[in-house]
């Protein structure tokens, strides 16, 4: 399966590009980095520090810095200021790629009509500006597998997850579009919660990389502990990733998912037609359930084969 990985690291977001690198399954084209948890800066430079433990010649392409209308929100309370605190990472020694992120995408998928899965694990202005730039490559993208929103309460407002609410215009672009869709919100990524015997089993696989993930785990839960008084953080983005390995964790319902772009209290959120109350055609697969236990014991096992 080829994949393009479209992210904000961000912790949760460096184990997505572990397991996704780790899993001979995917062929990762490229890693796409947007703003996000911290600006785009810092996600890129993440983003490039997790490609070298990971011994990976992935390229990596800088995307965009701002939303495209609203004001730009950060999350440096869950992943601190460089967006990755926790481990001291060696500062990257190859950098990005001159192609821009959204040129990537069109040139990506127009060279691999309707074989390419897109999977955006921050906020979507990237793929929203692709659809946007080059319309043409709306019906060749073969579906758009992303972690966002939430059938429920948002984390960022009461109403919206973090990812949508930095573009929601982004995000009802891409929702709004033919393109097969999967979404992975808070509704159950709060059911993957990284508890102490999963970060346990991680670092007992004694790589480098593992010992690593363990130590961003460590340092995501605080926050967690702080704001929900969880035992470990959810962790969002490797669920994407998880899912192209093993649907069968995952529990889905095809609904209605539109994204609220009124400037009202539920600015950002996902409204999820849950109950069919409504005539509207159904438009998205929605993540319910997760097997949690069999989801960390296949991120332990497949970080295990990293350096
Ligand atoms: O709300 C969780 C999402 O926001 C995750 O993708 C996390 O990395 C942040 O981007
Ligand atoms: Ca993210």
């Amino acid at each position: 399966m080829k994949i393009i990985l479209d992210c904000d690291p961000g912790h949760d977001d460096a184990l997505a590009i572990m397991l996704a690198l780790a899993s001979p399954e995917l062929e990762v084209l490229g890693i796409t980095v947007t703003y996000g948890n911290v600006g785009l800066e810092n996600t890129l430079n993440n983003a490039l520090k997790i490609r070298e433990l990971c011994g990976s010649s992935v390229p990596i392409y800088a995307g965009v810095p701002l939303p495209m209308i609203a004001e730009r929100i950060s999350a440096e309370f869950v992943h601190g200021r460089s967006g990755l605190d926790g481990p001291v990472l060696p500062e990257p020694t190859r950098g990005a790629e001159t192609t821009r992120a959204v040129d990537f995408i069109i040139e990506t998928v127009m060279q691999h009509p309707n074989e390419v899965t897109i999977c955006p694990v921050g906020p979507m202005t990237n793929l929203a500006l692709a659809m946007r730039l080059e319309p043409k490559i709306v019906p060749l993208i073969q579906q758009i597998v992303l972690m966002g929103g939430s059938t429920g309460l948002g984390n960022w407002s009461p109403a919206a997850e973090f990812n949508i609410l930095c573009d929601p215009h982004a995000a009802k672009i891409v929702f709004d579009s033919p393109v097969p869709t999967t979404m992975f919100g808070l509704n159950v990524t709060h059911q993957a919660l990284a508890l102490p015997q999963h970060i346990q089993a991680i670092c007992q696989n004694g790589n480098k990389t593992s010992l690593v993930a363990a130590e961003l785990l460590e340092f995501f839960k605080l926050a967690y502990q702080k704001r929900y008084g969880y035992a470990g953080p959810a962790l969002h983005d490797p669920c994407v990733i998880a899912y192209l390995l093993r649907p069968d964790l995952f529990k889905l319902e095809y609904l209605h998912v539109d994204v609220d772009c009124a400037l009202t209290p539920s600015f950002g959120r996902t409204v999820v037609d849950v109950y069919q109350v409504t005539k509207h055609q159904a438009n998205t697969h929605v993540a319910l359930e997760v097997d949690a236990d069999a989801y960390f014991a296949l991120i332990a096992e497949r970080l295990a084969q990293l350096p």
